[in-house]
């Protein structure tokens, strides 16, 4: 039977890139996100590639909408082994004496509550399958600190420390928890959404990298993790661009 892997933010970025690859690899992927024109995109690209996977409307800071997730995955055409809980980002850049509470309180919701909101609903179904995975896509913001970066560190450490107690509560149950920490990522939207929509602001993240990471690049990671031996739990893997060295520390050329 087709096993069954749940993508959240799979409109675009990493999410989307996790799930065609997912899908190339054999599962039956329910794509979450809130554009639902994205997703059906997605998924009418997945299934010209010969893949399967469904649109699910869903926004992870919302209990109601994630109950809709939990009921489309119990709909779904096999066993649910897979849960990414990848939605997530950051907004704004601005030192913690004038950071904007709003803007704080989005990017807890949104990557903490949110994995909260979505593992909780998802989890009976994952040990029901008798081999989970869950996957959580941290940062290295989620273990360092940057100035600027305090609220979207704050999330990030505080989605770092969820998965870390999940592993051990779950331990001696048949779910493995991954965590995904990747740094310079360059991503359509994740700069634009951080800064408002501002292009040349997000540009600057990037400017003078050779090559930063692209979304396949963490969705090769993702895949990697989650297809080993079910007995083999890769806890955390940190993944950068070779042009950063750590996150104060990025070579850029010209520079
Ligand atoms: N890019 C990087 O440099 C980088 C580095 C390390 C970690 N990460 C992490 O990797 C993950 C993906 O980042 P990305 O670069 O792919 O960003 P992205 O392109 O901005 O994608 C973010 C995704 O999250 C979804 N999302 C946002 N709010 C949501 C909500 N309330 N409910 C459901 N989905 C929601 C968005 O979909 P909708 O708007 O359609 O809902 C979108 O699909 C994030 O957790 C991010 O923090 C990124």
């Amino acid at each position: 039977m087709t096993s069954v892997a749940i993508v959240t933010g799979a409109s675009s970025g990493i999410g989307a890139a996790t799930a065609r690859r997912l899908a190339a690899e054999g599962f039956h992927v329910l794509a979450a996100a809130r554009r639902t024109e994205r997703l059906a995109e997605l998924v009418a690209g997945i299934e010209a590639a010969g893949g399967r996977a469904t649109a699910v409307e869903c926004d992870v800071t919302s209990d109601e909408s994630v109950a809709g997730l939990a009921a489309a995955a119990a709909a779904a055409p096999g066993p649910v082994t897979l849960l990414v809980n990848n939605a997530g980002g950051a907004r704004g850049l601005d030192p913690v004496e004038s950071g904007s509470v709003g803007d704080w309180q989005w990017m807890y919701d949104v990557n903490v509550l949110g994995t909260l909101r979505v593992t909780q609903a998802l989890l009976p179904a994952l040990e029901a399958s008798g081999a989970g995975t869950i996957v959580v896509v941290s940062s290295t913001a989620g273990f360092t600190v940057y100035e600027g970066g305090g609220g979207y560190t704050a999330a990030k450490h505080a989605q770092t420390a969820v998965a870390g107690t999940l592993r051990l509560e779950l331990c001696g149950r048949p779910i493995r928890v991954i965590e995904i920490d990747p740094g310079m990522v360059k991503t359509e939207e994740f700069s634009l959404v951080r800064f408002g929509g501002d292009a040349e602001r997000a540009a600057a993240v990037y400017a003078g990298v050779a090559e930063p990471l692209v979304a396949d690049d963490v969705a090769d990671c993702i895949a990697w993790c989650a297809t080993r031996p079910h007995h083999v739990n890769v806890d955390r893997l940190v993944v950068r661009p070779l042009a950063q060295a750590a996150q104060h520390k990025v070579h850029r050329a010209g520079q």
